[in-house]
């Protein structure tokens, strides 16, 4: 059996002849730049999360950027994020002048809250926590911390869409949280684009402005900003996609719990929480990401069984990155994850037979 990664086919297989109905209507009517799509998208998209304002955007790093240009931060802030991010977190905090600084993950991959209150200096203005592998952070934790220290929270959220902690989506717990709409996104459009959560009015204002060169609805420039608008073929592909999410995310949660039962008695592995785990927690599985102790010979005996499986990041978590100049971290429990940890197949293109083979393909490396 071939398993790979990722089966981009089957995303637009599976919608097909409404995908297509979408795009011609957007091409038949020129409507590709801000227009009706793009808005009622942002609507939608706003309500499933819980959130007042939605705006999208040409990626899920300007998205980074620009929130943090909205918050007003700037050269010889710090910022606070985990090193198990994607470089589009900390890039976003440098190409805003500011300082990136790099904490350690916790047991479930996630921004340690306790590393978060011990590198809070009088320079740090905002903490970035990066919502992974699609769970939502201890927000309670980080809420606090931010309100004791006067300090803004974005969220990249950008793997996360639809998780929830305590009943409340990601992306909507700071001044703004960031989404991704890259196409391997559990939501994700036909090449790039993302979008930005919020709450506040004239965060919302800020955001359509810095995406639009500046301008505000009359086409004036009102400050200085950017092209980063998200296509209309896009949103109306999206609004598509919107209509089967929740179908989508159950999905995702019906493989992990597979993965729970065909993996769980493994003495060298730890599985992500399961998604009946812990009633905090509305997990949606972007990835599913374990550690093995013997990670690359396991690997190695999948890609001989077929498995494609891929370690996040090439492998490479931000502070390792030593072309980038930054200050030497020392981050244990990071750099032990990125010893062990690695992806196993996670998209509803997967069969149960096809997890069934993959837990079985695993349990024979372990002889059992
Ligand atoms: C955690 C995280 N942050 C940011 C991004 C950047 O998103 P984009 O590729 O849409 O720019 C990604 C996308 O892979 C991501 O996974």
């Amino acid at each position: 059996m071939e398993i790979p990664f990722f089966r981009y086919p089957h995303v637009f297989g599976q919608q097909r002849e409404d995908i297509l109905a979408a795009m011609v209507r957007v091409a038949e009517r020129g409507a590709y730049i801000l227009q009706g799509e793009l808005k009622e998208f942002e609507q939608k998209v706003a309500a499933l999360a819980g959130a007042k304002f939605a705006v999208g955007m040409a990626n899920g790093t300007d998205t980074l950027f620009l929130a943090l240009r909205a918050a007003g931060i700037g050269p010889g802030d710090e910022v606070i994020l985990a090193s198990h991010t994607y470089i589009a977190t900390a890039a976003a905090v440098h190409f805003n002048g500011a300082i990136p600084v790099l904490v350690d993950c916790g047991p479930d991959h996630l921004i340690d809250p306790a590393a978060v209150e011990a590198a809070i200096t009088p320079r740090t203005r905002a903490i970035m926590p990066t919502q992974l592998n699609g769970r939502t952070c201890d927000m309670d934790r980080l809420q606090t911390l931010a309100s004791r220290h006067k300090l803004v929270i974005i969220e990249d959220a950008a793997q996360a869409l639809g998780s929830k902690f305590k009943g409340r989506c990601a992306g909507t717990f700071g001044l703004a949280g960031s989404i991704s709409l890259y196409p391997a996104k559990v939501l994700g459009c036909f090449g790039d684009g993302g979008l930005l959560f919020t709450n506040d009015e004239r965060t919302f204002a800020a955001l359509k402005q810095l995406r639009d060169h500046g301008r505000n609805d009359e086409g004036l420039v009102v400050r200085w900003g950017m092209n980063s608008r998200l296509d209309n073929l896009h949103a109306a592909i999206l609004l598509e996609k919107l209509k089967i999410y929740p179908q989508e995310m159950e999905r995702r949660r019906q493989l992990a719990r597979l993965y729970r039962q065909g993996l769980d008695s493994l003495e060298d592995m730890t599985l992500p929480p399961g998604p009946d785990h812990d009633p905090d927690h509305f997990d949606i599985y972007q990835n599913y990401e374990v550690e093995a102790g013997r990670r690359d010979a396991l690997r190695e005996h999948l890609t001989k069984h077929g498995v494609r499986t891929i370690v996040q990041w090439a492998g490479t978590p931000v502070h390792r990155f030593m072309v980038l100049g930054l200050p030497n971290f020392h981050l244990p429990a990071t750099d032990r994850l990125f010893t062990r940890c690695f992806l196993l197949p996670m998209n509803t293109s997967l069969t149960d037979s096809e997890v069934a083979y993959i837990c079985e393909a695993i349990r024979r490396f372990y002889g059992r």
